[in-house]
């Protein structure tokens, strides 16, 4: 059934795991070898439901019979070239995006740190090329995640992922999540941007409250700062709009894709304004694999799908019938659920407690979450899950409560 060679147990695998990867993830004790929509099986043929999707990764499900299609074509005509040449597929990539974000350019990358990288290479470069070096200061959140590189984990405002990775990179403070006024503090003569998510996954998917993403784009244009907006968790229709950003008829400078813009095949992308973009000439930044024409051709029809009016009108449906299940699980455990909260299907449920042991009785009854914090639970499914899949998650999450 699965195309690996040899043929162990999960126990098996899970052992030889211990002995041969670097320990730095917390697993599941899961070998997963096949998925299909939201269910995924292991070596053994046992069926989960997962509603976490790689971590909003997987937003048309497993296997999506077009994105297949489109995969095998193209890996039977081109895989790679370097940038050195013109893709085809990258250029109609660009061309979709920029129209759905009403951004100019497009760069392309292959993970959502390394999108952020570029993020933070755009700001500096621009700020350097219009005459004012001395702004390389970047604004972040308390509570954001923006990646693993040494630049996107100090951009990263929870002090548990940068220990122990001295000297990270200077440039980077941290004002409140929602609270304006932090903001408006930490503006000096060496500021140069605010990078915010429109809602903090890693932070215990919090929303950010309505109006603030307006009014950090208001600040920036009084001050002359960019607006640099992580979408890798919350952009490809998550939230029931394209980008998250354009439920508050904002427009960036820049923003940063990745996650649902593959469904699973690595890509990242840097989105930004033309006067922004214009700033990385020739030479000033690339990646080998960025925009390849495999990656491209997936993600063309994955957000083609993700971003059809009845998908986002779909995920805000679904988004608000989960909400509704799981509300009514609070009340019926006050003191078990703290707070349900998120946007379309980004949700985080938020436990009076430590929510790993809830997290394992949940997996034992066959459903695949994961932490969002300590105590928060997330979801985060395909956009074509059913109503009834969503019940019989939210009844697994009682029971397991
Ligand atoms: C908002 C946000 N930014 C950046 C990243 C980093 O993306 P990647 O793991 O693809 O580098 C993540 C990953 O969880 C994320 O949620």
């Amino acid at each position: 059934m699965h195309p690996t060679a040899e043929k162990l147990s999960s126990a098996e695998w899970m052992d030889r795991a211990k002995h041969v990867l670097v320990p730095n993830y917390k697993q599941a004790p899961i070998v997963a070898v096949r998925g299909e929509g939201v269910y995924v099986w292991d070596v053994e043929g046992k069926r989960y439901m997962d509603l976490i999707g790689g971590v909003a990764v997987c937003a048309l499900g497993h296997c999506h019979p077009e994105l297949v299609s489109v995969i095998k074509a193209q890996a039977e005509t081109l895989w790679h070239v370097s940038n050195g040449t013109y893709i085809a597929q990258q250029i109609e990539l660009a061309s979709r995006l920029t129209a759905l974000s009403g951004l100019d350019r497009a760069f392309f990358c292959n993970s959502g740190a390394e999108a952020n990288e570029g993020l933070i290479k755009l700001t500096r470069k621009f700020m350097d090329d219009s005459g004012r070096p001395a702004r390389h200061e970047i604004i972040c959140f308390q509570q954001s995640f923006h990646g693993r590189t040494l630049a996107t984990l100090t951009a990263t405002g929870q002090p548990k992922y940068q220990k122990g990775f001295d000297p990270l990179p200077a440039g980077f403070v941290y004002a409140d999540y929602g609270d304006l006024e932090s903001v408006r503090r930490l503006v000096g003569p060496h500021t140069a941007a605010v990078l915010v998510e429109p809602v903090q996954g890693e932070g215990g998917v919090k929303p950010a409250p309505e109006g603030f993403l307006k009014a950090l784009r208001a600040l920036c244009d009084e001050h002359g700062l960019l607006l640099l907006v992580d979408e890798i968790q919350s952009g490809m229709g998550r939230t029931g709009k394209a980008f998250a950003f354009q439920h508050e008829g904002i427009l960036p400078d820049a923003i940063s894709s990745a996650k649902s813009l593959g469904n699973g095949f690595p890509i990242g992308a840097v989105l930004a304004r033309e006067k922004v973009a214009a700033t990385l000439g020739p030479g000033s930044h690339g990646s080998t694999y960025g925009g390849n024409p495999l990656g491209c051709a997936v993600a063309n029809r994955a957000v083609e799908l993700c971003t059809a009016p009845s998908m986002l009108e779909q995920v805000a449906r679904l988004g608000s019938h989960l909400v509704a299940g799981l509300l009514t699980v609070q009340a019926r455990h006050p003191a078990k659920v703290k707070e349900v909260r998120g946007k379309g299907l980004l949700v985080g449920v938020e436990l009076a407690e430590e929510a790993a042991p809830a997290l394992a009785r949940i997996r034992e009854r066959g459903l695949i979450l994961n932490l969002a914090g300590e105590r928060t639970l997330r979801f985060a499914p395909a956009f074509t899950v059913t109503e009834a899949q969503l019940d019989e998650a939210v009844a697994i999450v009682e029971a397991a409560l």
